[in-house]
């Protein structure tokens, strides 16, 4: 079929799926007489039922219909006309009724632009990575990430922020690990939720994804993720629940994959039992993109909102919606309620009275941004002979890799951000998404050759493991940098691409005094660990990843990032040592099992079985020295408050992190040995003391009785350890908690 007839055909499908035009609107019903609904005093819920019981059926099915923004892959996937052109997704508005278009753009770093055949990309501002900024166990940092990237989003005319993403590190190789908050439920919640915070803090709405355990990208559209009732509220839900009480998004993004051979999009148990029932919610559930698969099951199951339908195979909610509502196989009521929970998040959230309008962009002031929160996540993994900071007497520095001389990479997939100042690095990886790699035009080697004047720097690319040697012999310092680049849609691997492996090797050879930098969507193996000096975990470090990371080795910023994730030795060491399915074969319906490890996930399922590994959760390294103290344990009614004290007992002033753990004495009945109960991050001058006190979600003390559908403490004796990870713990207390049980709707309050 010719291109013109593809495209009348995909004109005239458009017309007879799309919902009526403005102009029917018109016709339908005479302009709204006094819009009640603007009365900013009333509550998003009295809003809510006002505007809806205005609102004719094709306005209500208008809300619910969702398309693409971006005209990538012509003609399959047409935009709207008025979408905002490489963008992720457009909802019309209702001029009527003074409701205001959704436009969405992606994501969790910033303002992302979809892959586009023509159109320019829009060049915004990338935070770090998402793991990044849970390596910084600093919320507050996390917040004005969020408020940025928000800011942002406003200004490009966005009103909806595909962000949020939360699932759990159940596997280290997962694709997306580094888009999303790491493997424990409390430090992914209280991170992501914070960022949910910062970005919601600009009147736009931000989702919260992918709802739930979308835990691998192998087969991610069919995979089904086993697991039982009370595994999942005590891991992945835990994580989303802390989130959403923290950060009350305006949306939740139901995911592609099959929880216990059920769609996402479909599941009732997840929709309107867990999530709206048990927890309350009132905002609104939207597909991911091709994660709808029916009208009436969807519907039924809690799903209010398709997006880009042209992902779909059908537009489930668009004429079939229709047709559903005039057999009965869908209710007035369930329609009512889909209008309703998506106009009340718009009036909880801004977007009614607070229109977005395109502006400009401080881009100076967002650098400083991004750049903060790249500085605190960089983890201090190895310092072996204070190799680090750079010595102010290197004289003879040699850099090595990872198109270190130019930039800094980025995961790849719909969260990629386009570049402020074009790719550092051209025609590198797939053509076609999840590509192309993107290196930021941030120089690690100008960074650091601009604050070591008085030293002489070599570079070297890396690909010649000999010639990189032989540049390495006779340096007062070699920084090999080694990067892995991660993406949506594919899980990789933990051994490093590219001969890294026999680089660094040959490199350390060469020379001892080798700092290796990576640049990692998540854990790595590290065969040449015992021979090089120094490791820094730098993760993908944004738009002033560069700055970021010379100031962190030559000590101007003391690294304060502490691991969100467990570094295994090995992959035999994981659940699944090798992941379930084959991305060959894209329809494969496989399963995974995660009742293998249940609600153990990462550093519990180490305890759980003994394995020792690489590098543990909550570790990092500073170049000070921190000392902790007066640790007390206190029940008061049924809540347990933690103290303790914190010195920094070494020369330099420099940020730490202790963590609470907690568990049963005896570690009967849990899952695993230990959970983490509490964190706090402080800054500390050398020398000086600070007491902090933290107090355990309830919740983190319980199992969850999936029968009873309660949260239950079990009385008993209870241990409270005090450490700088979950492998390096010192102090601890014992205390004893009476029997508790708390309702499923139990929200930290
Ligand atoms: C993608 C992702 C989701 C993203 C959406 C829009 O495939 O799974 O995270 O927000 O589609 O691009």
């Amino acid at each position: 079929m010719k291109r013109q007839q593809m495209r009348g055909l995909v004109m005239a499908l458009m017309l007879t799926t799309a919902l009526p035009t403005a102009a029917a609107h018109a016709q339908a019903a005479a302009p709204a007489a006094s819009k009640a609904w603007m009365n900013a005093k009333l509550s998003a819920d009295q809003r809510a039922d006002l505007i809806v019981a205005q609102m004719t059926q094709d306005e209500k099915l208008t809300l619910v219909f969702g398309y693409f923004g971006s005209n990538q892959d012509k003609p399959k996937f047409t935009p709207h006309a008025e979408a905002r052109m490489g963008s992720a997704g457009y909802i019309p508005g209702i001029p009527r009724l003074g409701v205001p278009p959704q436009w969405e753009t992606d994501a969790g770093v910033g303002v992302a632009t979809q892959r586009e055949s023509s159109d320019p990309y829009l060049e915004r501002t990338s935070l770090p990575s998402g793991i990044a900024t849970a390596a910084t166990w600093n919320p507050d940092l996390a917040f004005k990430g969020g408020a940025m990237i928000g800011s942002e989003a406003r200004s490009s005319g966005f009103n909806v922020m595909l962000a949020g993403g939360v699932n759990l590190a159940r596997d280290p190789r997962n694709g997306r690990n580094f888009e999303y908050g790491g493997e424990d439920p409390l430090l992914a919640g209280v991170m992501v939720g914070a960022q949910i915070k910062g970005i919601q803090s600009n009147n736009i709405i931000s989702t919260i994804k992918h709802w739930a355990l979308n835990g691998q990208e192998t087969n991610r559209m069919t995979v089904s993720s086993n697991i039982a009732d009370a595994a999942a509220r005590q891991s992945d839900f835990l994580a989303f629940e802390f989130a959403i009480e923290q950060s009350n998004p305006g949306s939740v993004m139901c995911a592609y994959n099959r929880i216990n051979s059920v769609y996402a999009c479909e599941s009732d148990w997840l929709m309107n039992e867990v999530l709206k029932k048990d927890w309350g919610y009132k905002g609104y559930v939207m597909s991911d993109w091709g994660a709808t698969h029916s009208t009436a099951k969807a519907a039924n199951a809690g799903l209010d909102q398709e997006s880009a339908y042209t992902f779909d195979k059908q537009p489930f909610f668009g004429a079939p919606l229709k047709a559903a509502l005039a057999d009965g196989s869908v209710s007035q009521t369930r329609l009512d309620d889909m209008a309703r929970r998506i106009t009340r998040s718009m009036f909880a959230h801004g977007l009614f009275d607070h229109p977005v309008v395109k502006g400009p962009i401080d881009f100076a002031a967002h650098a400083k941004v991004t750049q903060a929160d790249a500085e605190e996540s960089i983890v201090l993994l190895k310092n072996d002979g204070g190799l680090l900071p750079i010595a102010r007497t290197a004289r003879k520095i040699v850099v090595i890799g990872s198109h270190s001389d130019v930039g800094v990479l980025s995961g790849g997939g719909s969260s990629q951000v386009f570049p402020i100042g074009g790719m550092a690095v051209k025609g590198l990886g797939p053509k076609g998404f999840p590509g192309p790699i993107v290196f930021h035009p941030s120089s690690p080697l100008k960074a650091l050759q601009a604050r070591n004047p008085g030293a002489t720097f070599t570079y070297n690319d890396g690909t010649d493991p000999a010639a990189a040697a032989k540049a390495a012999a006779g340096a007062d310092l070699v920084i090999v940098f080694a990067h892995q680049w991660a993406a949506e849609s594919e899980d990789y691997s933990l051994t490093l691409a590219n001969n890294q492996d026999a680089l660094i090797d040959a490199v350390a050879a060469a020379n001892s005094r080798t700092a290796v930098v990576l640049q990692t969507g998540g854990p790595v193996l590290m065969p040449w660990l015992p021979k090089v000096g120094a490791v820094v975990e730098a993760w993908y470090a944004g738009t002033n990843g560069g700055e970021a990371i010379a100031r962190v080795l030559t000590g101007e910023v003391n690294p304060s990032g502490r691991l969100p994730i467990t570094f295994p030795q090995s992959a035999d060491q994981l659940p699944r040592p090798v992941i379930d399915g084959d991305n060959s074969k894209p329809d494969l319906m496989v399963d995974a099992n995660y009742d293998i490890e249940g609600a153990a996930v990462g550093y519990k399922w180490f305890d759980q079985k003994g394995h020792q590994p690489l590098f543990a959760f909550g570790h990092g390294l500073s170049y000070s020295t921190f000392g902790y103290s007066d640790l007390k344990s206190r029940v008061t009614g049924d809540t347990l408050t933690v103290s303790f004290k914190v010195t920094n007992t070494g020369k330099t002033a420099g940020k730490d992190v202790p963590q609470v753990y907690v568990g049963p004495k005896g570690g009967s009945g849990w899952e695993a040995p230990r959970r983490l109960g509490g964190f706090k991050k402080v800054d500390l001058a050398p020398g000086a003391s600070t007491q902090v006190s933290v107090t355990v979600d309830p919740r983190l003390l319980a199992t969850f009785d999936s029968k009873a559908k309660t949260w239950t403490i079990a009385a008993g004796a209870y241990e409270v350890s005090l450490g700088a990870s979950s492998r390096d713990l010192g102090a601890k207390t014992d205390v004893t908690l009476a029997a508790k049980t708390l309702p499923v709707s139990y929200d930290g309050k």
